[in-house]
């Protein structure tokens, strides 16, 4: 799909890159609806994601988000937060890419160690050295995210409300909004 067909955008990006954030003020800002695809998630299980992990294991849990993405992504005038593994698996990937505009929230491992620093609900995180478990899972999927990406914007050091005003005004995400209004 290119960029003009896409009706809808999907944040992707590392755990604490804002994607929750980003993802409400910019789908305020330009008309769109709000979805968190963890929360969306949790509230359909009935439980939470650390229980899920915990439970049925992480492989289960990506079942359960591979699915869930499935559905989302085809739904038009969304501004989609996605869980920070969703590009793990290439058919999310492929999803991804073809059904909306992805923009990647860009943070390095300092900046996530900082914005997660007292998060008790991301299984992953709960190890005791959070700052190489992180450096770890950026090494693995730093390439994944940019090769998913339509558009990469650095996002770790940025006041969310600013980097949400350059979004709205982006030629790209102007597209999205255009597009929508079309349908
Ligand atoms: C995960 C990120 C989390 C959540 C789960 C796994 C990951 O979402 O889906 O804990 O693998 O990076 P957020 O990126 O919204 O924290």
């Amino acid at each position: 799909m290119s960029d003009h067909a896409a009706r809808s955008i999907f944040l992707i990006g590392m755990m604490g890159s804002g994607k929750s954030t980003v993802a409400r003020l910019l789908a305020n800002g330009i008309g769109f609806e709000w979805i968190d695809a963890d929360r969306e998630l949790e509230q359909r299980s009935g439980t939470c994601v650390a229980n899920i992990f915990e439970l049925e294991g992480e492989s289960a849990f990506r079942q359960r988000e591979s699915q869930l993405l499935r559905e989302l992504t085809q739904r038009p005038g969304i501004v989609l937060a996605t869980g920070g593994g969703a590009i793990l698996d290439s058919g999310n990937r492929e999803l991804l890419r073809s059904r909306g505009l992805v923009i990647y929230l860009q943070a390095n491992a300092d900046e996530i160690a900082r914005r997660t620093r007292s998060d008790l609900t991301r299984p992953l995180l709960q190890v005791q050295d959070r700052r190489a478990r992180i450096a770890e899972l950026l090494e693995q999927r730093a390439a994944l995210y940019k090769q998913t990406a339509h558009l990469t914007v650095r996002s770790g050091a940025a006041n969310p409300r600013r980097l949400v005003a350059k979004l709205a005004a982006h030629p790209q995400v102007l597209a999205v909004v255009g597009a929508r209004s079309l349908n």
